[in-house]
């Protein structure tokens, strides 16, 4: 058993409860209230789901069948009409909601804006408008390029108004990343803003875009609508370009929801796997607007009444929403039950390292959600900024994106909740739209490092490869056994990656199919789950999640390189770094340069995120006979490992002594 398993076992012993004040008020007040919950939901699962979804949406029609599942392919509240944007807006404007902030946005040099839902609704009414004269119909799709602005969660809330696919790229990556992705989705119109404030600079996110749709690259895109954010001069192309603000200004403000399809795509989020090639995650509309607001309802234990004296929340979602997790909790979720959202443009820099606790502290923040690598980056910056700090307005802290240590835990815990707000550590991923593993605080008692238990109507099992279940404290592969609301419903324009990616790796087991989730876990005696990362070649850089392959291709496609191999590395702060191997073309030297290059190579190609921590040549990589490269030897030698396990597989042995020295 390995030091790390130790601790874990031994950590678990660690509970805790919580605390009687926050379960008082929960809206799920105790373990047996989970329980029944948890037990109801898995005695009939369609009638659970169908239950909250009456109560919780608004449908212009009513489902025919609450589940249609015809392994792979699910189909959820099959013949029912709805629409998110609807959900998130409008059916908040006939009740005392109407005057209650939305949306509160800060800026990161300062500047700020807020938006009622009656606000919120009239701009989403007019950028859905503007779609429709740039020619957007139901069914087409949109990218979404932009900084953290609200004019980013518009553009999202627009297009799921009149039924247009959203996808949004994550501003951090390159022109050619978002070339890949407009591509690949067909989008016929992007959204974009002049430029992003990062670091106290400005990123010129439209001439990215420019450099994108160069020389017609993506002869889908008819139309870019601009944002003016930053200010600076910018190229504008007659007759493809235009000013948000200027055609705004034109726009009605009204904008009749569309009725949807329960299974029309909502939209499609790119997310790296184990190809070079990134996939088209495809969420719908139903189940995906039921999940997301069941789990902010219960999870984050939301309060949105009207009234801030009755506890109304102010939830910030930490997250960019170029991903899954900005979508969920700062976007549909949050709108979705009336809440106020937060979203903040600003990272912690030299000007200004303690924005976070200046944003919590000025607006009263009462729900915090965050990643263990922001945290294990606030412990580093010392105690002193979150104490000189009114911090008092938390109540519940969060967390997201890779296995919590519990040292981080427990400085999260006492720094920055002062020892009285309950953790929620929540296991999910793209695919899986919303939290699937996870406490609900006022009810499940926590362990540090620990995602603890299923939400109710989700079943998951730690499984071989056979899909045989493993014993208490074994390690294994985390599936999840039944189709749940807001899954993925497949890659698209490709069925088939989306049933080998998640459905063949382990066979249906007595005609039970399971989703592969490609995370080795744990459960401990209590059934708490102990996630441990990834088991594909895919690695989470700060949260982030990257393929081995995408990298590696982004390498070899500089002129220098014949073959790269890429691994992860375990990293203090970002839990893992890139570590490239390398091998060079004839006629060319390593050097201290063409690291440099090759970094910067790989910048270009993906987006600063993917940046390799350190390129290593060699003459050869560690491959076995049939050619498939070893990276569990490279992993060995990159984290400065003793190479243990079997090796006969290799087929030179001289290739690992030759990597050793
Ligand atoms: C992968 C999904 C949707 C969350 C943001 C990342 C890892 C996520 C946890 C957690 C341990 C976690 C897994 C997962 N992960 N949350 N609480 N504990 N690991 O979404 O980019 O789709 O990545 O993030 O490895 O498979 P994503």
């Amino acid at each position: 058993m390995s030091p790390t398993t130790i601790e874990s076992i031994l950590q678990e012993e660690r509970l805790f409860q919580p605390p009687d004040t926050f379960s008082r008020t929960a809206h799920i007040k105790s373990m047996e209230e989970y329980q029944r919950l948890y037990n109801q939901a898995q005695a009939d699962p369609e009638q659970f789901w169908a239950q909250l979804a009456e109560q919780e949406l608004h449908w212009f029609q009513k489902w025919d069948k609450v589940l249609d599942w015809q392994p792979p392919f699910a189909q959820w509240f099959v013949g029912g009409k709805l629409n998110i944007s609807y959900n998130c807006l409008d059916r908040h404007l006939t009740t005392e909601r109407r005057d209650k902030l939305a949306l509160i946005w800060e800026g990161e040099p300062g500047d700020s804006r807020t938006f009622t839902y009656t606000q919120l609704h009239r701009e989403v009414c007019q950028m859905a408008n503007v779609f429709k004269h740039l020619g957007v119909h139901k069914g087409d799709r949109v990218g979404i390029y932009m900084p953290m602005i609200p004019e980013a969660a518009i553009a999202m809330l627009a297009c799921t108004r009149i039924g247009a696919t959203h996808t949004v790229v994550f501003g951090g990556f390159s022109a050619e990343a978002l070339k890949d992705r407009l591509l690949d989705a067909e989008a016929k119109v992007v959204v974009t803003a002049d430029g992003s404030w990062r670091k106290d600079a400005i990123v010129p996110l439209k001439e990215q875009v420019d450099q994108a749709l160069a020389g017609n690259a993506v002869p889908s895109v008819q139309s870019v609508l601009v944002v003016k954010r930053s200010g600076q001069l910018t190229h504008m192309d007659p007759g493809r370009d235009h000013w948000w603000h200027e055609l705004r200004a034109d726009a009605s403000a009204d904008c009749p929801a569309e009725p949807m399809d329960s299974e029309d795509p909502a939209f499609i989020l790119y997310t790296s796997g184990t190809t070079g090639k990134p996939k088209g995650v495809v969420h719908t509309t139903g189940g995906y607007n039921l999940y997301t607001h069941i789990t902010t309802k219960w999870i984050f234990d939301l309060k949105t009444d009207t009234d801030v004296f009755k506890g109304a929340d102010i939830f910030w979602c930490t997250a960019d929403v170029g991903w899954i997790t900005g979508h969920s909790y700062i976007v549909y979720g949050p709108l979705s039950n009336g809440a106020t959202t937060l979203m903040y443009e600003g990272a912690p820099r030299a000007s200004n390292p303690g924005c976070i606790w200046d944003v919590v502290e000025k607006y009263h923040v009462t729900i915090f959600y965050t990643a263990p690598t922001a945290i294990r980056m606030f412990m580093k910056m010392g105690e002193d900024l979150p104490k000189a700090r009114d911090l008092s307005s938390l109540r519940l802290l969060g967390t997201v994106g890779e296995p919590i240590n519990p040292a981080a835990w427990m400085w999260y815990y006492q720094v920055i909740g002062g020892e009285r707000c309950p953790i929620v550590d929540t296991w999910w991923q793209t695919e899986t739209g919303g939290a699937m593993l996870t406490p609900l605080p006022g009810a499940i008692p926590t362990k540090p490092g620990s995602a603890t238990l299923p939400f109710p109507g989700i079943v998951a099992d730690v499984v071989d490869l056979e899909g045989n279940p493993v014993g208490d404290n074994q390690g294994g592969y985390l599936v999840i056994k039944n189709p749940w609301p807001s899954m993925i419903r497949t890659v698209y324009r490709n069925p088939d990656r989306y049933r080998s990616t998640y459905w063949e790796h382990i066979p249906p087991k007595d005609g039970q199919y399971l989703y592969f989730t490609g995370d080795g876990a744990r459960r401990d005696r209590d059934g708490y789950f102990w996630v441990m990362g990834r088991v594909d070649d895919v690695i989470n850089v700060a949260g982030h999640r990257l393929g081995t392959m995408e990298v590696e291709s982004a390498l070899v496609s500089h002129q220098a390189v014949a073959e790269a191999a890429v691994v992860g590395k375990p990293s203090e702060i970002k839990g893992e770094e890139i570590v490239a191997f390398v091998t060079l073309e004839e006629g060319y030297l390593p050097s201290a340069e063409l690291v440099k290059e090759l970094k910067q190579h790989v910048v270009r190609e993906i987006g600063a995120i993917a940046r390799p921590g350190d390129i290593k040549f060699t003459e050869a990589l560690p491959k076995t006979r049939s050619g498939k490269i070893m990276r569990r030897l490279l992993r060995s030698l990159a984290a400065g490992e003793e190479v243990t396990g079997d090796t006969s597989t290799l087929e030179d042995r001289g290739v690992l002594d030759k990597l050793r020295s």
